[in-house]
Order: C-alpha cells, then structure tokens, then sequence
C-alpha cells in the first residue's frame, strides 16, 4: 500500500534512538523527508549516518532539547526554512525515572511534566499554522500502555501520560479538521529504554538478576516477546498519513495483546 508520504516532511522529536529512531526509519522507507532531533551530538550522527543508509527519503538531525521552548520553536521554523514546510509530528521523548511516591521528588515531578507534556504543548504551538497550512497535516504521540493500565514502579508515567492523552483528544477536536492528533501506546520494545527500566530493576533489588527482570516483561505480552521499534514505526507511518485520513483523537495500542480491556 503507498502511504503517499513521498516528500512529506515530517518531524520526529527525540527521533536519535529506540521508538523515535523506529518511526523515522519507517517513514524515510516510505519516501518521506524526515528531521529527526535529540540533544546528544554522537547519537545525532550515529542516528543521521543509520537513516542515510536506508533507500528512501531525505534526512536531517538537529539538535534540540525539548524540554526549552525556545530550543523547540528554533526547530520548527529551521525545519520551514529548509524543507518549505512541515506536514507531520511525531512526538517521542526520553524516558522518566522509574520509582514510586516515596522514591520521587518535586523536582523528578515538574521534569517529568516538561519532559512529556510541556514538550508537546510547546511543539503544537509553534507548528500549529504551518500543519494547519499543510493539506493533510498530522500529529502522532507516542505514549505508553501506562495510559490505560498503569504499571507497577513507573508512578510518573503511569500519571503524567494520562495528562497527555487528555491533550491528544483536546487538540485532535481544536484542530480539527485540518490536522489530526492520535497517540499510540506501545507496551515492551527491544530500546535502550527497556535495558535501562531492567538495569534498573536489578539495582534496586526488586528482580535478582536481568534474565528474571526480562521474563516479566514478556511474560506479560501475550505474543511473547518484545516489540520491534519500526513495527511501532510502521504504525505511525500509516497513521501519520492521509490513509489514516478518517481517524483522530485515537489512542492505538501497539503491545502484543498487553492491555487487557
Ligand atoms: N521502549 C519501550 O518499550 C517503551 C514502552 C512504552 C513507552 N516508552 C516510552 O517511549 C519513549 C521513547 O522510548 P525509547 O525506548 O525510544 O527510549 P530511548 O531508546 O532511550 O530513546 C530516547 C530518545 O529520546 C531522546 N531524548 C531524551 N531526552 C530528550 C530531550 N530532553 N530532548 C530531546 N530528545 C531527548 C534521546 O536522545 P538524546 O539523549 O540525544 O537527547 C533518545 O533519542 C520514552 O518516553 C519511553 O518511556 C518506551
């Protein structure tokens, strides 16, 4: 199926690694014009020299924080001036720490909420009129499974997130219906993101060791292992685009069958 993202340009925020990395691969196969951004100078170049190598669109990596609006609004009207315009978001972020009440802080508390809120308030304003201009804009939120289960030893996520789900069902009705918004909400990926929710594991003592922090992760997915960030990716390739054209405010588990209602 041709997607029709050929020359699309496309947005993917923290797009140098695991689930942001996936989706941009999946969307330069499909032709697009892809600028990924993160902080980190080495795994820009890394993830810019990765995206080269595939047959497909053109790519560009920048370096922005998204946690400073200013950093963000630099981004997008970069992005304007030299790809013409901006079609599409997708918005993946760095993860938060792990812990419960008594392990977090004020401070974990507000990062956390400019981490994954404040970003994507931040990037809707200032891309807004150029994805309300584009024909067919989009935005797609990659959140987590935490959304509608919350899972034990992730506080922040399971209680942040659900703040922006609620701002993916305001914005996908506010922009309407020249842009649509959806999330998906991906349960266990193969991502340094998962090692590190592992490492984590073994450090604090709540799993002996990693093969047993592992196993709790999978034996949770009915299909038995973990997901592969560009079968995340061609999710969001699709719903990014204008085959998806029917369908906002939608929030899309990707999880091997996680979620149980
Ligand atoms: N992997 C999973 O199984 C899974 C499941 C559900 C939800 N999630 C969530 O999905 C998101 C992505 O996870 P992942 O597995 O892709 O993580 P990852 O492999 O650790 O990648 C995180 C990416 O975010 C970038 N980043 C972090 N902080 C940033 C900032 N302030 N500004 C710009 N870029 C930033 C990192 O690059 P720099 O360090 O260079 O900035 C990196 O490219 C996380 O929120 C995670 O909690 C992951």
């Amino acid at each position: 199926m041709d997607l029709h993202l050929r020359d699309r340009s496309v947005i993917v925020l923290a797009g140098t690694s695991g689930l942001g990395l996936g989706a941009a691969e999946s969307l330069v196969k499909e032709g697009a014009t892809v600028t990924v951004c993160s902080r980190d100078g080495q795994r820009l170049d890394d993830a810019l020299r990765h995206l080269e190598s595939i047959d497909g669109g053109d790519v560009r990596a920048v370096r922005c924080d998204i946690t400073d609006r200013k950093q963000i609004g630099r981004l997008i009207e970069e992005t304007v001036e030299s790809v013409g315009g901006i079609d599409h978001i997708v918005a993946s972020t760095g993860g938060v720490p792990p812990g419960g009440l008594d392990e977090l802080d004020d401070r974990d508390w507000y990062q956390a909420y400019d981490l994954l809120m404040m970003s994507l308030v931040w990037t809707i304003d200032a891309a807004k009129a150029y994805l309300i201009e584009s024909p067919g804009g989009s935005i797609t939120v990659i959140t987590s499974t935490s959304v509608r289960e919350p899972i034990v030893g992730l506080t922040l996520s399971n209680a942040v997130r659900r703040g922006v789900i609620g701002l993916v069902k305001s914005a996908a009705r506010e922009l309407a219906p020249d842009v649509r918004v959806n999330a998906v909400l991906p349960s266990a990926f193969d991502t340094p993101r998962i090692q590190e929710l592992i490492d984590n594991a073994v450090e604090s003592g709540t799993h002996p060791d990693e093969e047993t922090a592992m196993a709790d992760w999978i034996d949770d997915i009915p299909l038995n292992r973990l997901g592969r960030p560009t079968e995340l990716g061609d999710m969001i390739a699709v719903l990014t685009s204008d085959r998806a054209g029917f369908v906002t405010g939608a929030c899309l588990p990707v999880d091997g069958g996680r979620l149980r209602s």
